[in-house]
């Protein structure tokens, strides 16, 4: 996988598998422009990325503000393939406690703030005739996760609305595809594999953030030219729940 020349435009970059997307995509030679909520955290993820030496631009963006996300893609420019990756999903409430304002923001970061980042950057990809979109869902929007219903319904229409966008510009030379983790440990020390046993998996184990942006990165490359509308999971045999 080569990806010099190319831009990779990565959101929720700060921290666990966005940031590992972001030194695997490095590690191959990409132009990376990075976009979180925690300025912070993007700054520390750009100093480690030094050592690559690729050129590395970070934006603090809420990706459910529309407005700011156009006009953060206005700064970007033209990208060659975008990770939408950002999420809110640390929540464990039954149906009737999740409140409908926390439906909303779960609605507007997981779902919209992919719809805004995906028409912000189409245009472009669709007028080079090149593009690679990879869209983080999850398993929860497969199998839905019980005291995850707003996340699992969040992640189950990333997947649908990754199957039909991808029709839409199948002829256009832009791939779309989503990749679904199942439980992923995040790693301090991005050169280490950090997993840690689980019992949801007949691997007896959790993911590691590296595991996660090797396949991202394998979807954005050009030897994934033939895949496009599918759904991956990456979840070391999920027992399903
Ligand atoms: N970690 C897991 O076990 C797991 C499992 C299944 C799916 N996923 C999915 O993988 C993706 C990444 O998960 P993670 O565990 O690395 O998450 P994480 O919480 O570690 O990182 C998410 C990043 O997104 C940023 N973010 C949150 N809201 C944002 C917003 N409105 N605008 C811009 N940035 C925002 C956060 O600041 C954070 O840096 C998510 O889509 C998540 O749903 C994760």
């Amino acid at each position: 996988m080569n990806f010099e020349g190319k831009t990779v435009c990565i959101t929720g970059a700060a921290t666990g598998i966005g940031r590992g997307c972001a030194i695997v995509f490095a590690q191959h030679g990409a132009r990376l422009k990075l976009i979180d909520i925690n300025t912070e955290k993007l700054e520390s993820v750009k100093e480690e990325l030094t050592e690559y030496g690729v050129d590395v631009e970070i934006f603090t963006c809420d990706v459910s503000d529309e407005a700011k996300v156009n006009a953060v893609a206005e700064k970007i420019g033209h990208v060659d393939v975008l990770v939408n990756n950002a999420a809110l999903w640390r929540c464990w409430q039954s149906f009737m406690e999740t409140p409908v304002s926390e439906w909303k923001q779960f609605m507007d970061i997981n779902v919209m703030g992919v719809v805004y980042m995906t028409r912000a950057f189409l245009p472009g990809m669709l007028e080079k005739e090149y593009g690679r979109i990879i869209n983080v869902g999850s398993v929860a929007g497969v199998y839905g996760n019980a005291n995850m219903v707003h996340y699992s319904t969040t992640k189950g229409a990333l997947i649908a609305m990754t199957k039909a966008l991808a029709k839409e510009v199948a002829d256009k030379g832009i791939t779309v595809n989503c990749v679904s983790p199942g439980s992923v440990s995040p790693a301090e020390n991005p050169d280490i594999d950090y997993t840690e046993p689980s019992i949801l998996s007949f691997m007896n184990r959790t993911g590691s953030d590296r595991e996660n942006a090797n396949l991202i990165c394998f979807l954005a490359s050009d030897e994934a030219s033939y895949i496009s509308a599918q759904n991956i999971q990456i979840d070391g045999c999920r027992k399903k729940q």
